[in-house]
């Protein structure tokens, strides 16, 4: 199987109530772990390139990438369904790139814009991604916390507003949308207890049945990584993300998407600095990053199996 969209992948999950884990990819190894990991549990996966990630590694390199790992997949009988998805997509220009050069899916995030300007930026490119066998995801509400200084739990105006959430799917006829319940990205996402707007959700999911919703931000930060971290001279003292059991709960309601980037440079980061802390007679960088895409492929293998649920539903 080559690439493909969401389209059939998020109905059999909502269906399921279970969630896709969608894998932010920015270099060989993250990619090769992630597909060793949905390839071991037989899993749908996306792999999502950011402005950074072309940034850092050129576009082309990236693709060439992931049509590296279908090639393997198809030369070793594997199987299962690939998405490779543009993560906020910052105007028309970088999606239609994107589609041009053969991603099956796009984020437009106008969520900084007003609804207005949102709705019209997200149209266009629906409008030019569907003709192209496309689909595209849209944002509604703003992602913050405590690493923007902003206190969400006491302003509803960042949470995505349901009325509106339903107006936006409308007038757009995006094919999923990220709401804002309380998640951010990074690694400081909650200064005292975690806390979502499950109720959000859930009236997005009464009011949108049937409709993919996209959860951001949404690393769960382990502990045992953040510890490893501190351990071998890195400084990352209150690192917190959202609590997996959290997160499975999500699966099972609306959403159909779970953002993960955080959690993937926490485990290279961790094992990297425990490999020069311990192995300080190495200099092979393929002794570290091994040991690096080895524990990007364990933690992407447990966030499948014990958290997404979508072991076994490639
Ligand atoms: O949503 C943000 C992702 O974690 C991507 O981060 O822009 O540093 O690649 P990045
Ligand atoms: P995290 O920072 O929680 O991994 O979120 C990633 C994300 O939302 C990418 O779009
Ligand atoms: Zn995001």
């Amino acid at each position: 199987m080559g690439l493909v969209t969401t389209q059939e992948m998020f109905k059999k999950a909502y269906e399921g109530g279970y969630a896709i884990g969608a894998f932010n990819v920015n270099n060989m190894e993250i990619i090769q772990g992630i597909m060793e990991a949905a390839n071991e549990t037989n899993s749908p996966v996306i792999l999502q390139v950011s402005a950074g990630a072309r940034k850092y590694a050129n576009p082309i390199y990236l693709k060439k990438l992931v049509e590296a790992a279908i090639e393997c997949n198809k030369q070793a009988g594997k199987d299962i369904p690939v998405v490779l998805h543009l993560d906020h997509g910052a105007d028309f220009e970088t999606c239609k790139d994107c589609i041009d050069s053969g991603f099956t899916s796009v984020m437009i995030d106008g969520s900084k814009y007003s609804f207005e300007e949102n709705v019209e930026l997200t149209k266009k490119v629906v409008e030019y991604a569907h003709p192209r066998g496309v689909v595209v995801e849209a944002e509604l509400g703003k992602l913050a916390g405590v690493e923007d200084d902003v206190n969400v739990s006491s302003d509803d105006a960042m949470y995505t507003n349901p009325d509106e959430a339903v107006e936006f799917v409308k007038r757009t006829g995006c094919d999923s949308l990220a709401i804002a319940i309380g998640t951010s990205h990074g690694a400081y996402k909650f200064k005292g207890d975690a806390k979502l707007r499950f109720d959000i959700l859930e009236e997005v999911g009464k009011r949108l049945p049937g409709f993919p919703i996209v959860l951001h931000g949404a690393s769960s930060v382990p502990q045992e990584f953040v510890e490893m971290c501190n351990k071998y001279g890195g400084n990352i003292p209150g690192a917190k993300g959202v609590p997996e059991d959290m997160l499975r709960k999500a699966a099972t309601m609306a959403v159909c998407k779970i953002n993960i980037d955080s959690d993937i440079r926490l485990a290279m980061t961790a094992n990297i600095r425990e490999c020069f802390t311990n192995k300080p007679d190495v200099f092979d960088p393929r002794t570290y990053l091994g040991q690096a895409r080895t524990a990007v492929k364990e933690m992407v293998k447990h966030k499948i199996e014990n958290v997404l649920g979508c072991a076994g539903k490639a």
